[in-house]
C-alpha cells in the first residue's frame, strides 16, 4: 500500500491555490518571456538586432512597462534568470514593476533538453540538481511560480514510452520540489507541431502523456490544486495535408484535457506552439466556446504568439517602443477576450498576426 507523509500543511496548501488560482482569473493568462539567452539569439536575429545583455533588457523592459491596463489581461509573468534581476531605465527592478501591476512573477528553472539515449531523437529536460536552493531563493528574490517544459515528438516511433515515462517523472519531481518552495508549477509537456501527423494521432498522443504526467504527479504526492498545466493545443502536425477547423481543434484539445487533467487543476494555459498570433488566439476563443464541460481555466500562456507583432514593431529603434507596446497590448487584449470565449475575429487580415511562428524542433 502506498503511503503518504504530510507534504504540505493547509497554509501552505492554501498559498500555492491561491497563486494559481490568481494567475488564472477570469480574462488573465500568462505572458512566457523567458526565452533563454539562445533562443532570445533568434528572436533578434529576425529583426536585425545584436543579442547583448543590454538589447535583450531594452526589449523586455518594452514588456514589462506596458500601460497599466495590461493588469486586466496578464496575471502573470514569466521571467529568465537574468530578467528577474534586470531593472529599467530609471533603476525600478523590473519585478516591481509588474508586481505594482498586481502581476505574479514566474521563473523558467530547467536547465534545457538533453538527449535520451536509445530514442530516436528523443529528450529528457535537466535542472533538479540544486532545484530546492534555487526556488527557496527565487522565492525570497519575489517569484511566486515556475515553469519547467519537457519535450516529446510524434513520429512513427515516437514517443517512445520511455520518453513519456520520464518526461513525466522528471515533471513530478520538479513540480514537488518548487512546492515544498512555496512556488506553483507549471507542468509543461510540450509535444511539438513537427510532422505531417493528423488531428487525431495528436489528440491520441496528447493523452497518452498527459495520463502519464497525472500518473507522475499523483505517485510524487502532488497537490494539483497548486499547480498550472501549460500543454500544446491538439492541432494537426505542421505538414498535415489535412486542414481542420477551429472548432474541430477546440474539440479535439477539450477531448483530450477532459480524459485526463482532474478538474482539481485550477487552470491550462496554453503555450502557442508556433502558430501565428491570430491563429492561436482564434483557436483558444473555439476551445472556450466548445460546448463541452470545461472544470477549469482555459488561458494563454504565449511566447510566441504574444510577442511576434510587438518585436517587428520595435526592430531595436527607440523611437519604436510605444507602437510596439501598443502592439503587445494589442495581443494581450484579444488573448484575454478569447480567454472569455468572447473574441471577434478582424475580417481585414492583418499580415503580421497571421504569418506563422513555427520553428522546426523547437528550442527554448
Ligand atoms: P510559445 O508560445 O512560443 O510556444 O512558447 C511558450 C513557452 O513558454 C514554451 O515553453
Amino acid at each position: 500500500m502506498t503511503f503518504q507523509a504530510p507534504a504540505l500543511t493547509p497554509e501552505q496548501k492554501k498559498e500555492l491555490n491561491d497563486i494559481g488560482l490568481q494567475i488564472v482569473s477570469p480574462g488573465m493568462g500568462i505572458l512566457a518571456a523567458d526565452e533563454s539567452v539562445g533562443s532570445m539569439a533568434k528572436r533578434l536575429t529576425q529583426i536585425g538586432v545584436e543579442n547583448t545583455e543590454e538589447n535583450r533588457r531594452y526589449y523586455r523592459q518594452i514588456l514589462m512597462t506596458a500601460e497599466d491596463r495590461v493588469k486586466n489581461f496578464i496575471g502573470g509573468i514569466i521571467f529568465f534568470h537574468e530578467t528577474l534581476y534586470q531593472n529599467a531605465d530609471d533603476g525600478t527592478p523590473f519585478i516591481n514593476i509588474i508586481k505594482e501591476k498586481n502581476i505574479l512573477a514566474g521563473i523558467k528553472v530547467d536547465k534545457g533538453v538533453v538527449p535520451l539515449a536509445g530514442t530516436n531523437g528523443e529528450t529528457t529536460t535537466q535542472g533538479l540538481d540544486g532545484l530546492a536552493e534555487r526556488c527557496a531563493q527565487y522565492k525570497k528574490d519575489g517569484a511566486d511560480f515556475a515553469k519547467w517544459r519537457c519535450v516529446l515528438k510524434i513520429s512513427a516511433t515516437t514517443p517512445s514510452s520511455l520518453a513519456i515515462m520520464e518526461n513525466a517523472n522528471v515533471l513530478a519531481r520538479y513540480a514537488s520540489i518548487c512546492q515544498q518552495n512555496g512556488i506553483v508549477p507549471i507542468v509543461e509537456p510540450e509535444i511539438l507541431p513537427d510532422g505531417d501527423h493528423d488531428l487525431k494521432r495528436c489528440q491520441y498522443v496528447t493523452e497518452k502523456v498527459l495520463s502519464a504526467v497525472y500518473k507522475a504527479l499523483s505517485d510524487h504526492h502532488v497537490y494539483l490544486e497548486g499547480t498550472l498545466l501549460k500543454p500544446n493545443m491538439v492541432t494537426p502536425g505542421h505538414s498535415c495535408p489535412t486542414k481542420y477547423t477551429p472548432e474541430e481543434i477546440a474539440t479535439a484539445t477539450v477531448t483530450a484535457l477532459r480524459r485526463t487533467v482532474p478538474p482539481a487543476v485550477p487552470g491550462i494555459t496554453f503555450l502557442s506552439g508556433g502558430q501565428s498570433e491570430e491563429e492561436a488566439t482564434i483557436n483558444l476563443n473555439a476551445i472556450n466556446k466548445c460546448p463541452l464541460p470545461k472544470p477549469w481555466a482555459l488561458t494563454f500562456s504565449f511566447g510566441r504568439a504574444l510577442q511576434a507583432s510587438a518585436l517587428n514593431a520595435w526592430r531595436g529603434e527607440k523611437e519604436n517602443l510605444q507602437v510596439a507596446q501598443d502592439e503587445f497590448m494589442k495581443r494581450a487584449e484579444m488573448n484575454s477576450l478569447a480567454s472569455l470565449g468572447q473574441y471577434e475575429p478582424s475580417t481585414e487580415s492583418d499580415g503580421a498576426a497571421s504569418q506563422s511562428l513555427y520553428i522546426e524542433n523547437h528550442a527554448y
